[in-house]
């Protein structure tokens, strides 16, 4: 049966069948939550794009759907897009007896041999679209122009789109009263990393956290670029700035690595959350090996829900003030039995076996008693399977700053030293929390193991990475070992969940 396969991810979405890169379109109409996706249905690899739909009620239960939008004919493809609720009528595509929520547009790029274009659809129930007959919206006569992501926005009452002059090394932003006529207002860059290629531009608000802006919200332009990540392929930056309604410039002009790991790319927020949250969702891939990995009868998932805050970090050695930051959304209402006992304050090796068949969660807090550096101060995770030798390493090592690293050498030796760009170690510096007296310098960790993809959150989501790992033989994760590399380092608790399945 499908959603057994011993790679697939158990509480992450992955589609049933077929090639999924992009999230697409992500809204909350009501109670549910609509995720579209670049989706091949007749391959796995990319190709003929799609919009694949999916709805859940909490973000990790997913119901899967026929796709929504397909291409008239196979030299289309249905690019990456959003989608909003026209609650107030403003396209005039709904009767009056369509409730407020249930007027769902999608803005897509319809990609063709010759142009890129902006286009859009609209649905009453998410899930059967109508292509507008007025197609495209914007039409530029350029084959590098794509990726419209839509907001409301309050400032000036109209619609606003980011969208992607890829080569130029552009966002474009586009103004509408009507979500059909759109005139540009501004642009922004080139800035930030350039690679070949921006992507997938997303505009929002974000919460504050800390320092003199507490409590108040920050504009933040998340960007993907691909190829041309520093750690090769495809990866996001973001830049935190302010929005005028009509420029977007950006508070100090640098741009940050959200994610340090090579597998998270093309990330977007739900239009609608509650309390205007910030809930990304990013795609678990790098193009330059997500058309190859070893799964099948489909490739590619997605990262759980992730909420993002911008907090102040007034210690950050690699960003001095506010930093995006990202902690998983919702992860506590899912079913859990903890597997281990709970530890406090041990020194030295233990092991901890996960049992259970679905994914796990590892809670782990550390603290270092000063700043007077020891040869090793280490303190080692590792995830095991069966195979002898195989183990995924998550390290963290005290000092000024200190590092986490993530080390894929051993999971899984087949498929990481066959693929040349599975580039199999990385890392971020970040500063421990520090006690009121300074005694003990804390560390955080955060760590989502399900089958071939982990997603790793430190201090608070200060730092986050999305690996893959495809271990050989299809094996599945066993046990947890952690190591601690110097008798002063404190394993203050640890805590091993097994969570559930959330696919039937
Ligand atoms: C990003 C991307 C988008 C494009 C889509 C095509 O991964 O290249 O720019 O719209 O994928 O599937």
């Amino acid at each position: 049966a499908l959603y057994t396969e011993p790679y697939r991810p158990q509480i992450h979405f992955s589609p049933s069948t077929g090639f999924m890169n992009d999230p697409n379109g992500l809204v909350k109409s009501g109670d549910t939550w609509h995720m579209y996706f670049q989706y091949n249905p007749n391959a796995t690899v990319a190709g003929f794009q799609h919009w694949g739909h999916a709805t859940s009620k909490d973000l990790y239960h997913w119901q899967n759907h026929l796709y929504a939008i397909a291409p008239d004919s196979d030299d289309q493809g249905i690019f990456s897009g959003s989608a909003v609720l026209d609650v107030n009528n403003t396209s005039g595509f709904f009767n009056d007896s369509v409730p407020a929520d249930s007027r769902f547009v999608a803005i897509y790029t319809l990609n063709t041999p010759t142009a890129q274009n902006q286009n859009i659809a609209y649905s009453t129930d998410g899930q059967n679209y109508t292509k507008y007959s007025g197609n495209p919206v914007i039409s530029l006569n350029t084959t590098q122009f794509r990726d419209p992501k839509v907001f409301w926005d309050e400032q000036k009452s109209r619609w606003v789109m980011a969208v992607s002059h890829s080569q130029d090394y552009q966002i474009g932003f586009y103004a509408s009263t009507n979500l059909r006529e759109w005139n540009e207002v501004s642009r922004f860059g080139p800035s930030g990393i350039l690679g070949y290629q921006y992507e997938c531009p997303d505009l929002l608000q974000i919460p504050i956290s800390g320092g003199d802006k507490d409590g108040q919200k920050a504009w933040v332009l998340v960007l993907s670029i691909n190829p041309g990540a520093p750690l090769g392929g495809s990866f996001i930056q973001a830049f935190i700035g302010d929005w005028d309604g009509t420029n977007f410039k950006p508070w100090d002009g640098s741009t940050q690595i959200v994610d340090f790991g090579k597998d998270f790319y093309a990330a977007q927020t739900f239009y609608n959350a509650p309390n205007d949250q910030a809930i990304l969702i990013g795609w678990v891939g790098n193009w330059q090996y997500a058309n190859a990995v070893p799964t099948s009868p489909w490739r590619s998932s997605m990262t759980v829900p992730r909420q993002m805050t911008v907090r102040y970090i007034d210690m950050n050695p690699m960003h001095k003030g506010y930093q995006v930051t990202m902690e998983p959304y919702g992860l506590e209402s899912l079913q859990k039995q903890q597997t281990n006992e709970n530890t406090t304050s041990s020194n030295g090796n233990q092991t901890v076996s996960l049992d259970g068949n679905g994914a796990f969660e590892i809670l782990a807090n550390l603290s270092y008693p000063s700043t007077n550096y020891s040869v090793n101060p280490r303190a080692e995770f590792l995830i095991h399977t069966p195979n002898q030798g195989e183990y995924l390493k998550v390290g963290i090592l005290y000092g000024d700053p200190t590092t986490v690293y993530v080390d894929r050498r051993l999971a899984g030796k087949e498929w990481s030293d066959s693929n040349p760009f599975f580039t199999d170690r990385f890392s971020q510096q970040f500063h421990p929390i520090t006690t009121d007296n300074s005694t003990k310098q804390i560390v955080r960790v955060h760590m989502i193991v399900d089958r071939m993809q982990s997603e790793l959150f430190v201090q608070d989501g200060v730092a986050s990475a999305s690996i893959l790992h495809f271990w050989d033989n299809e094996a599945k994760p066993s046990s947890l070992s952690v190591g601690l590399g110097d008798d002063q380092i404190k394993l203050d608790s640890l805590q091993v969940n097994a969570i559930n399945s959330t696919w039937p």
